[in-house]
C-alpha cells in the first residue's frame, strides 16, 4: 500500500508580513506538514528562517513541522531546534560525517528522522541507513533558493528510489520532494513515487492565484 499523500507548503515562500493568516489558512485547509528552510549562508549560499522561528511558530500550530536542516554538522546543532513526536527533521547527506548519530538523535526526540539528497548524491548513499530513517528528501532543485527550474534527472531518481526501498523490505519509508514542485510536476512526481510534496512559489505560493484555490488544485491533481 502507498505511503499517505501530504502537502508541505514551504513556510519560507509565505508572504513574511502576514504569517498568522498563512499558518490559519493552513489548519482550514488540513495541510499536513509546514516545511520551514534553515540555512546557513554554508551548506548553501542562503540564510532564511532559524531556531527562534521554529520554537515560535511550534507554540502557535498543531500542524505537524518538516524542519528541513540545510546546515553544516548539523548533529551538533540539533538540540538548538524544538521538534517532537509527529514531526519530521531531515539532514543532508553531504553535510554531516555523522550521519547516522544524527539520524539517531531525532528519532530519540520523538520525530520522524530523514536523509536529504542533492540533485548529484546517489540513492547508494542510503544503504548503510535504511534503519535510521522513516523518510527521504529529494532535493529536485540544489538548494537554497526558490523559484529554481527542476533538474530533470530527479524523476527517475526518484522511481529508482521507489523500487531500491520496496525491494529492501522499506516500503513505509515516505518519499518527499523539495524544489520547483509544480502542479505539472507534482503529477510526475507522485507517478514516480513521492508522497510529501512542498510546495512554494511554484504551486500554493504562485502568484496571482488566492492559496485556497492552488491547495485545492494541488490535491486535485493527487488523486487523478
Ligand atoms: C529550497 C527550498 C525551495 C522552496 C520550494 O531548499 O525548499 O525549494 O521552498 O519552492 P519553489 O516552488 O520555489 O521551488
Ligand atoms: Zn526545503
Amino acid at each position: 500500500m502507498r505511503n499517505s499523500n501530504k502537502i508541505a507548503p514551504s513556510i519560507m515562500c509565505a508572504p513574511m508580513f502576514e504569517l498568522p493568516k498563512s499558518v490559519a489558512e493552513m489548519e482550514a485547509f488540513g495541510i499536513e506538514l509546514i516545511h520551514i528552510d534553515i540555512m546557513d549562508g554554508s551548506f548553501v549560499q542562503n540564510y532564511t528562517l532559524g531556531t527562534n522561528f521554529v520554537k515560535e511558530l511550534k507554540g502557535k500550530t498543531s500542524i505537524p513541522l518538516d524542519i528541513h536542516l540545510m546546515i553544516e554538522d548539523p548533529e551538533s546543532k540539533l538540540q538548538w531546534f524544538e521538534f517532537g513526536e509527529g514531526d519530521y527533521v531531515s539532514v543532508h547527506f553531504e553535510a554531516t560525517r555523522h550521519l547516522q548519530k544524527a539520524l539517531a538523535a531525532i528519532r530519540a526526540k520523538g520525530a520522524k528522522a530523514m536523509v536529504a539528497i542533492n540533485p548529484a548524491t546517489p540513492i547508494s548513499s542510503l544503504d548503510s541507513v535504511l534503519d535510521d530513517i522513516d523518510a527521504v528528501l529529494v532535493m529536485t532543485v540544489n538548494p537554497g533558493f526558490a523559484g529554481q527550474k527542476l533538474v530533470s534527472s530527479t524523476l527517475r531518481k526518484i522511481k529508482a528510489l521507489r523500487e531500491y526501498l520496496d525491494n529492501a523490505g522499506h516500503e513505509h519509508i515516505e518519499i518527499e520532494v523539495d524544489g520547483n514542485v509544480s502542479f505539472e510536476n507534482a503529477k510526475l512526481m507522485h507517478d514516480a513515487g513521492a508522497n510529501i510534496f512542498v510546495c512554494g512559489t511554484s504551486s500554493v505560493y504562485a502568484k496571482d492565484t488566492p492559496v485556497s484555490e492552488n491547495i485545492k488544485r494541488f490535491r486535485d491533481i493527487l488523486n487523478s
